[in-house]
């Protein structure tokens, strides 16, 4: 009576855990197969923002961020720092402060700095300098969206 007892739990809990590892790996496939490349390129940014005028914004730095690249990789001081300056003004720019508690200003803050001495390295075509504050900058974006991103997820909204 025991025995069978005992037996028929080992099969329940058995049955309970190969079906919840079929459920994650079908849902890990699933996931793979219904997430098309444009929807990952989406995921990267910490939310798509309904509005269109501050998406364009927003990927705005982007574009900095290639020229900046670009002139790194070129020793060409003119690009890094039109792509600096730009992302200097954009981070003082109004449309910038999308949200405004402490963190987001300190995050802003930091990247700001960033960015200056980014300029201000190229501005002394201090190629080396400039590379690692650049890495520094690049850093900033992915700390902030982070940040973005962990807000999002405790408010329970995506
Ligand atoms: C201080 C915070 C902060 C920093 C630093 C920051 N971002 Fe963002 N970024 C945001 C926020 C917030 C959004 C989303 C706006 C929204 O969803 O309302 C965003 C959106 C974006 C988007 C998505 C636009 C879209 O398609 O929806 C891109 C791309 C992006 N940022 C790139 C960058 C790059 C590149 C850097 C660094 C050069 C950077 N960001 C630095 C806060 C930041």
């Amino acid at each position: 009576m025991w025995k069978t007892r005992r037996v028929v739990m080992t099969l329940g809990m058995l049955g309970i855990v190969t079906a919840v590892s079929i459920w994650e790996v079908g849902s890990a496939t699933s996931q793979d197969k219904t997430s098309p490349p444009k929807a990952d390129s989406k995921k990267k940014a910490p939310e798509a923002p309904q509005n269109v005028e501050l998406t364009n914004f927003m990927r705005k730095k982007l574009e900095a961020s290639a020229e900046i690249l670009e002139g790194l990789t070129a020793e060409d001081s003119k690009l890094i720092i039109k792509g600096a300056r730009a992302l200097v003004e954009m981070s003082n720019a109004e449309k910038w402060k999308v949200r405004n508690d402490v963190m987001y200003r300190q995050f802003s803050g930091e990247f700001q700095r960033s960015a200056q001495s980014l300029l201000e390295a190229a501005e002394k075509e201090n190629y080396d300098a400039a590379a690692l504050k650049w890495i520094d900058t690049t850093m900033k974006c992915l700390e902030c969206h982070k940040f973005v991103r962990g807000m999002r997820l405790a408010r329970g909204n995506s």
